[in-house]
């Protein structure tokens, strides 16, 4: 399998054809877009804290990745005009020998709830073990329900430990 050329075509749980493929550079803009569209509460779970819109230099780490250290895709909709809907990515970390990486979610409000953050999950994990990685690693806000629910329902065994008002879960992808 090549990360970078990752494509998959599927309908989320309410039926929305959806695509699922590798990021590409030229998202770099798109995502900046998409930043301001979501809520406040959207933005406060995933970065943990308000924060501005990505600046170029971001959007130029977010999107011009090597697939290896650093693996992202995003979910667009089939229909009309190509737009991102979401997006998911996994680090490894540093001194884990590739088999941890940091795993992070962003669905846009309106296509919350539709199944798609499940989606990305289940297809990050195929790449990730493809590539050798063994356990993702998340921190979440301790009120993000939302997430803590899609990691709890993906199947995966899961560790979990609370600091600060942050859950770390670890997932053991394989
Ligand atoms: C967290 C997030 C990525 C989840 O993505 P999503 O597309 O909304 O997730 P899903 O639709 O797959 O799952 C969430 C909901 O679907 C429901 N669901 C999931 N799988 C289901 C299933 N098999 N059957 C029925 N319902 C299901 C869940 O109950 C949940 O419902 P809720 O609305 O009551 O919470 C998204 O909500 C988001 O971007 N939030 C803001 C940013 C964020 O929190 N990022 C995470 C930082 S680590």
């Amino acid at each position: 399998m090549e990360p970078g050329k990752y494509h998959v075509a599927l309908n989320s749980r309410d039926g929305t054809k959806i695509i699922i493929r590798a990021i590409r550079p030229e998202d770099g803009d798109s995502l900046r877009e998409q930043f301001a569209l979501l809520s406040r509460e959207s933005v406060r779970f995933r970065f943990h804290g308000l924060r501005g819109s990505p600046s170029e230099r971001e959007a130029i780490y977010f999107s011009e990745i090597d697939f290896v250290q650093h693996v992202a895709l995003v979910a667009t909709l089939s229909t009309g005009p190509e737009q991102i809907v979401g997006g998911c990515r996994y680090i490894i970390l540093d001194a884990s020998k590739g088999e941890r990486a940091d795993i992070a979610f962003l669905v846009l409000d309106e296509y919350q709830g539709r199944g798609i953050g499940s989606l990305l999950l289940q297809h990050l994990a195929r790449i990730g073990k493809s590539q050798g990685v063994r356990e993702f690693q998340a921190d979440v806000l301790i009120d993000n329900n939302r997430m803590l629910g899609v990691f709890e329902r993906s199947g995966f065994p899961i560790r979990r430990s609370t600091e600060l008002g942050v859950v770390r879960l670890l997932l053991t992808i394989t």
